[in-house]
């Protein structure tokens, strides 16, 4: 399997050095990170020729960049206007009791991390609630218990599967 940087690699190459693809080519390595390491700014930097302090400076404005590794899944509860006035704000506070986080925190578990974000431009979907790249919209308080059980539920089969005798190589008994 390629490693995340030869695949990095394959999306510098797909957009090129063109101006205008950085934050396409940010998303791509945060998709492929889970967050954006100062190791992976660093080769971005070098790779595409452009000053680690414009970059970073590029991932400090957008608040869909992070820096920090989460969770395995990542809540990002939308706060911008439209979702706001819908009262996502409310939604935020259910999931920070229901998960016992503040913002930008994540379960000890490691299972999710909570976040608050600005405009995911699907305002028509609003209040608009991300699980990673799913998009959950008109979400209301009570959705919030369903969205958690769907992802928990989601790991029990996960682990399920890699219990399963065989499902793992190291699993398999000897042979006779
Ligand atoms: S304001 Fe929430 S998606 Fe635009």
């Amino acid at each position: 399997m390629p490693d995340k940087y030869d695949r990095l690699d394959k999306v510098i190459k797909v957009y090129g050095r063109r101006p205008g693809q950085l934050i396409r080519i940010l998303h791509q390595a945060q998709g492929l990170f889970g967050y954006l390491s100062p190791e992976a700014l660093a080769y971005l930097a070098a790779k595409l020729n452009i000053p680690l302090a414009e970059i970073a400076g590029v991932v400090s404005f957008y608040s869909l960049f992070t820096t920090e590794p989460g969770g395995k899944y990542t809540i990002s509860v939308c706060l911008g206007t439209a979702c706001y006035v819908r009262g996502s704000q409310e939604i935020f506070q259910v999931f920070k009791e229901e998960l016992g986080l503040d913002d930008d925190d994540t379960t000890s578990d490691g299972l999710f991390t909570l976040r608050s974000t600005r405009c995911m431009g699907a305002c028509g979907l609003a209040p608009v609630v991300a699980v990673n790249d799913d998009i959950h919209g008109q979400v209301k308080p009570g959705d919030v218990d369903n969205i958690l059980t769907q992802y928990r539920a989601k790991e029990s089969a996960d682990d399920r599967e890699y219990e399963r005798p065989g499902a793992c190589p190291a699993a398999a008994p000897p042979p006779h």
